[in-house]
């Protein structure tokens, strides 16, 4: 079950109980909640921050998550680390195949292989993708302390278990985890393959919609957010967590899962991909890719994000005398994109689902020459782009590859071919 609306303007409030008399009313901290429950606080901005940014919710729960051991270091893992960069970093453009499925069965913590990233938890700014390969449910619970994750699917359904209640994620729908909420991700397809944008920074929010007006692209009421479902349940689990870009583990003697009733405005949410409004020219001109901005993390400099989620949706292409892919263009800001099903528009092949590219700051890129080719020769008539998501995280920093992220055979080693071949324009003699 699923509450609507969570990202309206942040006004959003919600006040879900698992058990009925759970939640407290009129307060959020009485001297004794109801059962004996535990009154919690997460934060998931500064208690001063904005009104219109602040982020928190109160949880009630079985026991204090106080209540652990110490944490050591966690071994598991091998690739789920951002801490090994490339460097120098090279200035190429960068394309890796889908990272095959059939290596160790893993669970969705060791099968996660950190891609590419920028900035740092320390600075709380900055963004990472990641790429996950899981085989087998969870059986251990996680947390992320170093930024929100938003889990973008492409093979398998993800059925995450949080602390704030059970959300389903099938390819073509993204979900996010805030920053600390403990979750378990079970697999109810099997194999399963997808990204994740972690965000360091401010939290990830609906972009303005200035001149659009009060609809359009993602509308709030189509972010969904679970009610409260907790486990009772005596027993060791394993606890895992990111600290400062490493992974630390402890144990405890019951599930964390065991939040009977919360009220707050920081939650996990889904979101199903097809409900994007997405707006395009009806005159002329390839529009910039902020038109299909889903989410965005601001920066401290308006209008440079530090990290924009947008995607590249089925649409109508209707641009008279217009070259209707994405033209060259050398940006000052990075994008990584993915494929979550079908081809992007401005690809021929070698972009494959589940695949991953790079253009950093000043890489020159845009359509390779059977595209370039295609779309000026095309007659331009209505035109439905189908079957397809793509998706992008931009941000106003450079990302990293990771030194595993460089080294893999997934990276094609030919990709600037994507780019050769082009006949020189023809001046008149
Ligand atoms: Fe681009």
């Amino acid at each position: 079950m699923y509450a609507q609306n969570y990202l309206s303007g942040f006004g959003s409030h919600f006040a879900t109980e698992a058990v009925p008399g759970a939640l407290p009313e009129g307060r959020n901290s009485p001297q004794k909640p109801a059962f004996g429950l535990y009154a919690e606080q997460l934060s998931g901005t500064a208690f001063t921050a904005p009104r219109a940014e602040n982020r928190r919710s109160w949880l009630y729960r079985l026991r204090p998550s106080a209540e652990h051991p110490p944490y050591r270091p966690y071994e598991g893992a091998p690739h789920f680390s951002a801490s090994a960069l490339a460097d120098p970093l090279p200035p190429n453009r960068l394309r890796w195949d889908p990272l095959p499925l059939d290596e160790e069965p893993a669970d969705l913590i060791d099968g996660m292989a950190t891609m590419v990233a920028n900035g740092g938890p320390e600075a709380l700014s900055g963004c990472v993708v990641h790429v996950y390969r899981a085989a087998r449910d969870m059986e251990r619970c996680f947390f992320n302390a170093d930024g929100e994750m938003l889990f973008i699917p492409q093979q398998g359904r993800l059925a995450l278990a949080t602390e704030m209640g059970r959300i389903e994620v099938a390819p073509g729908e993204v979900a996010l985890v805030p920053r600390g909420v403990r979750f378990r991700a079970a697999l109810p397809d099997g194999a399963a393959r997808g990204y994740v944008a972690e965000n360091y920074g401010a939290l990830f929010r609906l972009p303005e919609l200035g001149p659009i007006g009060s609809n359009g692209l993602a509308n709030p009421r189509d972010f969904l957010t679970p009610v409260a479902a907790f486990e009772d349940e005596e027993g060791e689990v394993e606890l895992v967590q990111k600290y400062l870009g490493r992974l630390w583990t402890t144990r405890l003697d019951h599930s964390p899962l065991d939040v009977v009733a919360w009220h707050g405005n920081l939650a996990p949410w889904k979101y199903d991909l097809d409900r994007f409004n997405a707006m395009g020219t009806v005159s002329f001109d390839h529009p910039d890719p902020s038109i299909f901005t889903v989410l965005t993390s601001p920066s401290e400099t308006p209008g440079r994000a530090n990290a924009d989620f947008v995607i590249f949706p089925p649409r109508w292409m209707v641009a008279e005398d217009t070259f209707r892919p994405p033209w060259f263009h050398r940006n000052v800001m990075s994008e990584c994109m993915g494929l979550i099903r079908g081809a992007y528009d401005a690809k021929a092949e070698g972009f494959a689902p589940g695949g991953l590219s790079l253009h950093n700051l000043m890489a020159g890129h845009g359509p390779d020459v059977a595209s370039w080719k295609g779309a000026s020769e095309a007659e331009l008539k209505p035109h439905r782009i189908e079957g397809t998501m793509a998706f992008m995280v931009e941000s106003g920093w450079p990302f990293r590859p990771t030194r595993f992220a460089m080294e893999m055979p997934a990276l094609q080693e030919d990709y600037d071919a994507a780019w050769g071949g082009f006949p020189k324009a023809g001046l008149p003699a």
